[in-house]
């Protein structure tokens, strides 16, 4: 189902869709491939939006928080918004101090996306096209993106991402959906409980730019390999967790880079008994705190959210690859397509 959301400041118009399947409803902007809405079910069948989100386009357009969006050209930061290919030097749209973020100041979240719906089997959902031109944010080539979201008839969300481009570049791209299992502003996401199965994380200078180390999560609160709630060593005092004002960090994930998804992550809402699974064929987890929510954005259902409200689990590869030999690589090159996959799945 399409419907009007609202306009942009030229009139261009922003849609929705609702797709619904196997007990999952997702709303889908045009504007940013932004997840608008997400609601599961909880034990007892009540449903709930687990996202956070805007309820006009305005707040979309002037604010970034990235509520739910495609993420790209490359997710998280790049040291000095600077990275050299193939004996070329490049400088990006810096918008995060002195680094870039997110793709720089007019990123794929800021963008209108071409939207077509599908159903195919048991299966329905979106695939969405952006065509981002060679220089665009500083990024060299014509990158084609098209991003399919596909609602599973177990209501699982798989999100598939392809690109291709028509001069070497690095990609990188993610979703930023913010999940509170309890519910969009219903306070804090302190009593969740995480698994991620990763031995080692890459810590970050006072900017949140790797260092270039993997070092051991074993003895420091980033040690998530054991079932823990988000709360419980989150104000430990660790001088990565300082910088950071509580988690905000690549985990690199055990299994490294797979030709299938595989489970990666648990997320458990006690109360509700709602769980969030994820899978990934991707080296890296961004776990962000919502450290940067400080109560003055207001979401979908009228509250304002505060500091730790939220979190999100990005996929990815490693945050500044570009300057990191040591990284897995992100550039990609003529005749290569990106393809990766991400699947989330849903329970209660
Ligand atoms: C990512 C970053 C955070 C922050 C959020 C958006 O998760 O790692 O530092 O920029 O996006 O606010």
């Amino acid at each position: 189902m399409k419907s009007l959301f609202g306009k942009l400041a030229d009139g261009t118009k922003v849609h929705r869709w609702s797709l619904e399947n196997g007990g999952t409803r997702l709303k889908v902007l045009n504007w940013g491939g932004v997840v608008q809405g997400l609601e599961i079910p909880d034990r007892h069948g009540h449903y709930t939006n687990v996202a956070l989100g805007f309820d006009n386009i305005d707040d979309y357009v002037a604010k970034t928080p990235y509520f739910g969006a495609l993420i790209g050209r490359y997710g998280n930061r790049i040291a000095k918004g600077q990275f050299t290919l193939d004996g070329k030097s490049y400088q990006l749209s810096v918008n995060d101090g002195v680094n870039s973020l997110h793709g720089g100041k007019q990123g794929f979240d800021k963008h209108i996306w071409d939207v077509e719906p599908f159903a195919k089997g048991s299966d329905v959902g979106l695939v969405l096209h952006y065509t981002s031109i060679d220089g665009e944010m500083g990024y060299p080539g014509t990158l084609k993106a098209k991003v399919t979201y596909t609602l599973t008839r177990h209501g699982d969300w798989i999100i598939d991402y392809e690109a291709t481009t028509d001069k070497a570049t690095v990609v990188n791209l993610t979703s930023h959906v913010y999940w509170n299992l309890a519910g969009e502003g219903s306070g804090t996401v302190e009593d969740h409980e995480l698994t991620i199965a990763a031995g080692r994380y890459t810590p970050t200078d006072t900017g949140l730019i790797p260092t270039g180390e993997l070092a051991k999560v074993s003895g420091t609160p980033f040690d998530f390999r054991k079932t823990k709630t988000i709360g419980r060593d989150i104000r430990d005092g660790h001088v990565q967790q300082v910088q950071a004002k509580g988690y905000d960090h690549n985990w690199v994930l055990d299994k490294g880079i797979t030709s299938k998804p595989e489970h990666v992550a648990t997320l458990r809402e006690p109360r509700s008994g709602r769980t969030l699974k994820i899978a990934t064929d991707q080296p890296g987890l961004q776990f962000y705190s919502g450290n940067f929510l400080d109560g003055t954005l207001t979401g979908t259902g009228g509250r304002t959210y505060r500091q730790g409200d939220a979190l999100c689990l990005e996929t990815q590869h490693f945050p500044d690859a570009p300057n990191h030999p040591n990284f897995p690589s992100t550039v990609l090159r003529p005749g290569q397509t990106y393809r990766t996959r991400t699947v989330h799945t849903f329970g209660a």
